[in-house]
């Protein structure tokens, strides 16, 4: 099935990276003929604005708007604090006292109001969800105002679900992503499913077209997804050593270097599970018979004061290097040139 309603020239998509993708990679991206996208997730509604408007201004060309849709985490003080004592001593190794307390700081489009003001009212092309779905009304909402919607999906479940509710082209996830794991409801688990079993079931088993999002650094990746059935591949680590990305130096050493071909799920930096470059954050903070993980965005707040304090120290070892399985074969050019390059490889293992 086609993804012709994306109306990109290449069925290449730069997968929105909240914190690293840039309007700026977006609107690069767009301009050489795939869709270039931005997550607003990490920011407030009017920084969000601004990014819309900035990659609007980039490109003519359609480009895709992330929200994340997790169901708003709880706070529970006592679990907090259980967990800020766990992390007290690497805060303590860099100089710094763990905080007092620590609070969701990621917006979710389930409730955040200002996010669907704001999606209404700059009507980008096409958004897309993670992390679950927002409610029907907002859904239909979008629709009417002429957005082409994605939503990612991990299972069969979730991808049928996406279906159901109107959602145009299921981007597939595969367990070889890089960064936050689509799973709608982490506490049910996580099946873990490849790229390659979940595209082959989502294309049989579902009417809208399938995205393959998973470990696809290169044209032969992009060969293979499409072979089986995918109407584009989403590729996200393949774009973090781009010079428009907001990847700062130490993550883009880490990604060019052998610590790329250890990567690892963790949940205990956001709070949700991630895949990102195996680092003392994730093996030590990790490690097993720690307390329970705050919920999303509360133990998020915290990973990034932890990140802060390592990195002012000028330790590596604590931060987020999200990234995929596919990670060793990242490369490092213009967001132009490697789309040119991608499509070239693309032709040849299809030749
Ligand atoms: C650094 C990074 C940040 C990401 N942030 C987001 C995000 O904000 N929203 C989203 O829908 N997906 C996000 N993802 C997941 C991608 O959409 C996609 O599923 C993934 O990059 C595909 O796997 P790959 O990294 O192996 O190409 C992120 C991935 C990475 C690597």
């Amino acid at each position: 099935m086609s993804c012709a309603v994306l109306g990109i020239d290449l069925p290449i998509i730069q997968a929105p990276m909240a914190g690293t993708a840039t309007p700026a990679l977006a609107a690069a991206v767009s301009n050489a003929g795939g869709l270039g996208s931005i997550s607003i997730a990490a920011v407030q509604a009017e920084a969000g604005r601004q990014m819309i408007r900035e990659t609007r201004a980039g490109t003519r060309k359609p480009f895709n708007i992330n929200v994340f849709c997790h169901r708003p985490s709880v706070a529970d003080p006592a679990g907090e604090q259980a967990w800020l004592t766990h992390l007290q001593p690497y805060f303590a190794e860099f100089g710094v006292p763990a905080p007092d307390s620590i609070r969701d700081i990621y917006c979710s489009f389930q409730n955040d109001e200002g996010q669907l003001e704001v999606l209404l009212e700059e009507r980008p092309p096409i958004v897309s969800f993670h992390l679950g779905l927002p409610s029907q009304a907002r859904i239909d909402a979008l629709k009417k105002a002429g957005i082409i919607l994605l939503a990612s999906a991990t299972t069969l479940e979730e991808g049928l679900l996406a279906q159901e509710a109107g959602i145009d082209i299921i981007v597939a996830q595969g367990i070889e992503a890089g960064g936050h794991r689509g799973v709608f409801d982490p506490q049910r688990g996580d099946q873990g499913i490849g790229t390659l079993a979940l595209v082959r079931v989502l294309v049989k088993h579902l009417s809208r077209p399938v995205i393959a999002a998973g470990g696809i650094m290169d044209g032969a990746g992009i060969a293979a997804a499409m072979s089986l059935g995918a109407c584009a591949a989403q590729l996200g680590t393949a774009f973090i050593l781009c010079p428009e990305s907001a990847a700062n130096d130490t993550y883009r050493r880490m990604l060019s270097s052998q610590r790329a071909q250890v990567t690892q799920v963790t949940t205990v930096i956001s709070g949700r599970p991630a895949r990102g470059i195996v680092n003392r954050f994730m093996a030590e903070v990790g490690a097993p018979g720690h307390p329970e993980v705050p919920g999303f965005g509360i133990a998020y707040d915290a990973g990034k004061q932890l990140i802060a304090a390592a990195a002012k120290a000028g330790n590596a070892e604590f931060a987020a290097h999200w990234a995929g399985q596919g990670a060793a074969l990242a490369r490092a050019m213009p967001a132009a040139e490697l789309l040119d390059l991608l499509w070239r490889e693309y032709l040849e293992a299809r030749a």
